[in-house]
């Protein structure tokens, strides 16, 4: 691919569709929206106004974090904190489509409606790429930022036009272009992690107190797995519980699953060989977690199955 032309040519096209009008991006800190962000502040400058919504589903220190980041990268990232409206849609939701339409509806239609109306934003910026429309057109996944192809008109639904400068590109495209453009390498090679975030990694209800072990546990696999290589590696919460000890007493504990992948675009996916010595680490750092008394490897290739849980 030429990096080169591609980033003209987005930045070109953003400039006429935008005009001296002004637009709004979410950045969630993924590879993806990290490319969309820089390009349109190439492209639009003060015209842009980068959020990052807190939806109360993000890993540890996670906003905070991309906040930093980008300031370094000169640019500024707004923090706004929409945990409780998040947490509230997905109240008493154990259905996985039902959970995912509840925050595309919290994300679209209340939090960024308000933020759109509020900066007087006329377009969107989106970090859609090809991978996302193919599998939402297929029906594998409703992918969180999926509006047009499932026949949703943004401008008649929410009031704003989405521009997508990703959308002919994969993965692997993206983090070309990140190299590129010089990316920090905790951008460009940051695991893929989806925009409805640890949501999708909790099956059954998303508490806060559920979160909360996801989150943990998500920290020990991403910490021990870090240097594995691997395409994406994540932590799931089951919504069975199992027998277990305890301090010699009798638990009924939760149950986490680690997952780690090798893909090249998250279409196909190959479970990685990962050390016993590692996964044995991992899991008993697992079980210290309150209340999980069990660790379980997933070693299921996509497909059949996928990637994230929900
Ligand atoms: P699945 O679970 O569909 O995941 O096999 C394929 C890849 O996509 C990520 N993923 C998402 N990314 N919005 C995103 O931006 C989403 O709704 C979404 N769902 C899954 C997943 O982490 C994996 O890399």
């Amino acid at each position: 691919m030429d990096c080169n032309r591609f980033v003209e040519e987005q930045i070109a096209q953003i400039k006429q569709i935008v005009g001296d009008a002004k637009a709004i991006n979410a950045l969630s800190g993924g590879v993806d929206s990290s490319l969309v962000t820089v390009i349109g502040h190439r492209a639009l400058g003060h015209q842009l106004r980068t959020v990052f919504i807190d939806n109360a589903l993000m890993r540890e220190g996670e906003p905070q974090r991309v906040v930093e980041v980008f300031a370094l990268l000169g640019i500024t990232v707004e923090l706004v904190d929409s945990r409780k409206e998040f947490l509230s849609a997905l109240a008493h939701l154990t259905d996985p489509e039902e959970k995912r339409q509840a925050i595309t509806d919290t994300f679209y239609s209340k939090v960024f409606g308000r933020l759109v109306k509020e900066f007087g934003a006329k377009f969107l910026l989106h970090g859609t790429i090809l991978t996302d429309i193919e599998e939402t057109v297929a029906g594998i996944k409703r992918q969180h930022n999926i509006l047009a192809q499932l026949g949703i008109d943004p401008q008649a639904a929410y009031g704003y036009s989405v521009i997508e400068p990703l959308k002919t590109l994969r993965k692997d495209g993206v983090r070309e272009v990140c190299k590129f453009l010089e990316l920090p390498a905790e951008i460009s090679q940051r695991i893929p992690f989806p925009g409805p975030a640890l949501a999708t990694r909790i099956v059954g209800e998303v508490t806060p107190q559920r979160l909360e072990t996801v989150r943990t546990a998500t920290s020990i696999v991403e910490d021990e797995l870090a240097d594995s290589g691997a395409f994406q590696y994540l932590a799931v919460l089951l919504n069975d519980y199992a027998t277990g000890i305890r301090r010699n007493r009798r638990e009924f504990g939760q149950i986490i699953v680690v997952r780690c992948i090798e893909s090249i675009d998250a279409r196909t996916a190959t479970v990685t060989e990962l050390p016993w010595d590692k996964l044995n680490r991992i899991s008993q750092r697992i079980t210290q977690i309150d209340g999980v008394n069990r660790c379980l490897y997933d070693l299921t290739p996509k497909p059949p199955a996928t990637v994230e849980y929900v």
